[in-house]
């Protein structure tokens, strides 16, 4: 088993174990071929990989050394740096900001997230946002199931408005980590208000649960810089 730990507190072994699901496949579809993709948070390549298998040439952006190791073994152009701070000098066709990071309840920290992707994407380009349906943040209750072989326990909810606190375990075999969170319910009007701020406009959700989301930059670089 992999012991090591990202900063925020992601087990490298998690996201070796767990399958990305249909999440790959969802993006594959709704971008142009052979993209340049920047994937904020890539972690181990988990959903990049797929996306190098298809063609697009993927740089990935993480602050955990450990999980890029096996980033760059599946392909992808690894970068290691903080996304809030991120200044790659160049644009891409497509970036990512997966991982709930528009879920996060701090508003500073989820509108640096959202800075860093619009700063990347060129005029005209697409960003992939991925967050927690909203229906989720505010109903969610304590639970356990098991995914992969992994089980994961939700527990230590509180619901505070539109925000849950929460602290997630997950255990593999004898191991056994926890991760405590704080998400923020992004409702439509919300996205599209965030989005717009940051010169990004709505055009889809790609998933049945609501999770992920089309948005496109402004052809020209608008006012909100
Ligand atoms: C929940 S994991 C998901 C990884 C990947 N997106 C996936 O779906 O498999 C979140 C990843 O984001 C990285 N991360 C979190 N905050 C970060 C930050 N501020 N800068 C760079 N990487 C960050 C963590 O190290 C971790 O690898």
């Amino acid at each position: 088993v992999e012991d090591a730990v990202a900063p925020d507190g992601s087990p490298v072994e998690l996201y070796l174990r767990v399958a990305p699901g249909p999440t790959p496949a969802l993006i594959g579809a709704a971008i142009p071929p052979a993209s340049s993709v920047l994937d904020l948070g890539c972690g181990v390549g988990r959903i990049a990989a797929d996306l190098v298998g298809a063609g697009h040439a993927v740089t990935g952006v993480d602050n955990s050394p450990d999980m890029l190791r096996y980033a760059r073994e599946r392909g992808v152009e690894t970068v290691e740096a903080d996304v809030l701070t991120l200044e790659l000098g160049r644009r891409f066709d497509v970036v990512l900001l997966l991982s709930h990071l528009v879920s996060e309840a701090d508003d500073h920290l989820r509108r640096a997230c959202w800075r860093a992707a619009a700063r990347h994407v060129r005029p005209g380009g697409l960003v992939v946002v991925e967050r927690f349906s909203p229906a989720w943040v505010r109903t969610v209750e304590p639970a356990t199931r098991v995914r992969d072989g992994v089980e994961v326990e939700l527990h230590d909810v509180v619901h505070d408005g539109d925000v849950v606190h929460a602290s997630v375990t997950y255990r593999i075999v004898d191991r056994e980590w926890t991760q405590t969170f704080a998400a923020i319910a992004i409702d439509d009007g919300t996205m599209a208000e965030e989005a717009a701020r940051h010169g990004l406009v709505v055009e889809r959700i790609l998933d049945d649960e609501g999770e992920l989301v089309l948005l496109r930059a402004h052809e020209t670089e608008g006012a909100h810089r």
